[in-house]
C-alpha cells in the first residue's frame, strides 16, 4: 500500500541532496562544526527572510523560547501566560526557567490564544506573555504588546510559523521570538535547531552570550549561562531549505486550498470543522487541522493509519490536563474551547510535495471513517 505521510521528509531531501553534499564538503574541510561560516550566514540570512535585525542559531526551539524569556528579564517565581492549546514545550521553557505558567483558553474558531483572556490573565507577577503562532498561523501579537503593561514583555511562539504574517507584520519585529528546526517544521533541519529573532540588538547579544555559557568573549563570563548552539551541518541544511521556504509555504498553501474544496461535502453534512484563518493573516499551513463531529477522533485517525495515511493529533491533550503540568492544578471545564477541540481535532497531510490525488485519497479514507 501506498504510504501518505503526515510530512514528506524524504521528498524534501530529494530537492536538497546534491546542494547538501557540497555544503557538508565545505564544512568537513573546515571543521567548523559548531558556530563558523555557514552558521553567521544561515543567522543573516534567515533574519533577512524573518523581516527582523538579529538572528542567533540555537541547539532547538524549546531553548530558543527559554533564552527569549530569560532575554526578556523572566526569572524564577515570575508568571508567564500562555495558551492551554500549544506544545507542551511553550510550558516546559517556562518551568525550566523556575518561572510559573498560567493558562489561557483558544478561541474557538482558530484556536489561537484569546487575547482578551491572556490580557484578563495579566497581573503584578507576569512577566511575560507568550502568543504562540500554532498550525502555520499568527495570533494577534501587535496587538497584544500594545495592551501589554510595561512589567509584561511580549515573547512569540513562532515554532511553526516560519513565514507566517499578520498585518504584514512578521513574528519578533519589533519584539523577540522563538524558533524551531525540528526535522518535521516548515524549514527543518536534520537533527535539532532553533532560533531566537529580534530587533532588539540588547537582547540578542544576551541570547547569543546565554547559549553560550554566558560568555560575552572567549573565557569572559558575565553572566551564568548555557550551552545552546547551532551546528556547522545543520546550518548548511537550513540555508538550502530556506532558499526553498517561500515557494514550499506557497504549495502549502495551495494544498490547504485544494483541501478545503475536497472536503466541503463534508462540512455541509455536519460532520466536519474546516480550519479557519483570521482576516489579515499569511498562514503557512505547518498543520492542516481539522475537527470531526459525532464521531470518535481516535477511531478515525486509527482507521486513516490503517489505510497508510499519516494522520495526527495536534495535541491530544492541552496543557493542563497533562501529568506534567497538573501541579498548576486546573481540571477538566477550566478552558472549555482547548478541551473540546483537543477530543476533536485531527491533523491531515500536508507537505508542498503533495499532490491532488494523494489528497483525494486522503479524503475519500477520511470520508469512509466517518460513514
Ligand atoms: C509550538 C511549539 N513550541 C515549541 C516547540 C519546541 O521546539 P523544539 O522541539 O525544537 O524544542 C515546538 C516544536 O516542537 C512547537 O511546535
Amino acid at each position: 500500500m501506498n504510504q501518505i505521510p503526515l510530512v514528506d521528509l524524504k521528498a524534501a531531501h530529494a530537492e536538497v541532496a546534491q546542494e547538501l553534499r557540497a555544503g557538508f564538503d565545505r564544512v568537513l574541510a573546515d571543521t567548523a562544526f559548531i558556530g563558523g561560516e555557514e552558521v553567521r550566514a544561515f543567522e543573516r540570512e534567515y533574519a533577512a527572510f524573518a523581516g527582523v535585525g538579529h538572528c542567533v542559531g540555537v541547539a532547538n526551539g524549546t531553548d530558543a523560547l527559554e533564552l527569549a524569556l530569560r532575554a526578556s528579564g523572566v526569572g524564577v517565581g515570575d508568571e508567564v501566560v500562555l495558551p492551554a492549546n500549544t506544545f507542551i514545550a511553550t510550558a516546559g521553557a517556562v518551568a525550566r526557567i523556575g518561572a510559573r505558567p498560567v493558562l489561557v483558553d483558544c478561541v474557538p474558531d482558530t484556536l489561537l490564544m484569546d487575547p482578551q483572556a491572556a490580557l484578563d490573565a495579566v497581573g503584578p507577577a507576569t512577566r511575560a506573555v507568550v502568543p504562540v503562532h500554532l498550525y502555520g498561523q499568527c495570533a494577534p501579537a501587535a496587538e497584544l504588546a500594545a495592551a501589554l503593561p510595561a512589567h509584561a514583555a511580549l515573547v512569540e511562539d513562532a515554532a511553526q510559523s516560519q513565514g507566517a504574517e499578520r498585518q504584514g507584520r512578521t513574528p519578533g519585529s519589533g519584539g523577540i521570538a522563538a524558533t524551531s528546526f525540528y526535522p518535521g517544521k516548515n524549514l527543518g533541519a536534520y537533527g535539532d535547531a532553533g532560533a531566537v529573532v529580534t530587533d532588539d540588538e540588547e537582547k540578542a547579544d544576551l541570547v547569543r552570550a546565554l547559549a553560550n555559557h554566558g560568555g560575552t568573549a572567549k573565557y569572559r563570563h558575565d553572566v551564568a549561562g548555557f550551552n545552546s548552539r547551532l551546528d556547522g551541518l545543520q546550518a548548511v541544511v537550513l540555508r538550502a531549505k530556506l532558499a526553498r521556504l517561500a515557494d514550499g509555504n506557497a504549495a502549502r498553501r495551495a494544498a490547504a486550498a485544494r483541501y478545503d474544496g475536497m472536503l466541503a461535502d463534508l462540512v455541509g453534512a455536519g460532520r466536519l470543522t474546516l480550519p479557519v484563518t483570521e482576516q489579515g493573516n499569511v498562514h503557512v499551513w505547518h498543520l492542516y487541522v481539522v475537527r470531526v463531529s459525532g464521531a470518535d477522533r481516535d477511531a478515525v485517525v486509527g482507521k486513516l493509519n490503517a489505510e497508510g495515511i499519516g494522520a495526527g493529533v495536534h495535541y491530544p491533550a492541552p496543557v493542563h490536563l497533562t501529568p506534567a503540568f497538573a501541579h498548576l492544578g486546573h481540571g477538566r471545564g477550566d478552558f472549555p474551547h482547548a478541551e473540546q477541540a483537543a477530543e476533536r481535532m485531527l491533523s491531515l497531510p500536508l507537505f508542498p510535495q503533495i499532490t491532488a490525488a494523494q489528497q483525494q485519497r486522503v479524503v475519500d479514507a477520511l470520508t469512509d471513517a466517518l460513514r
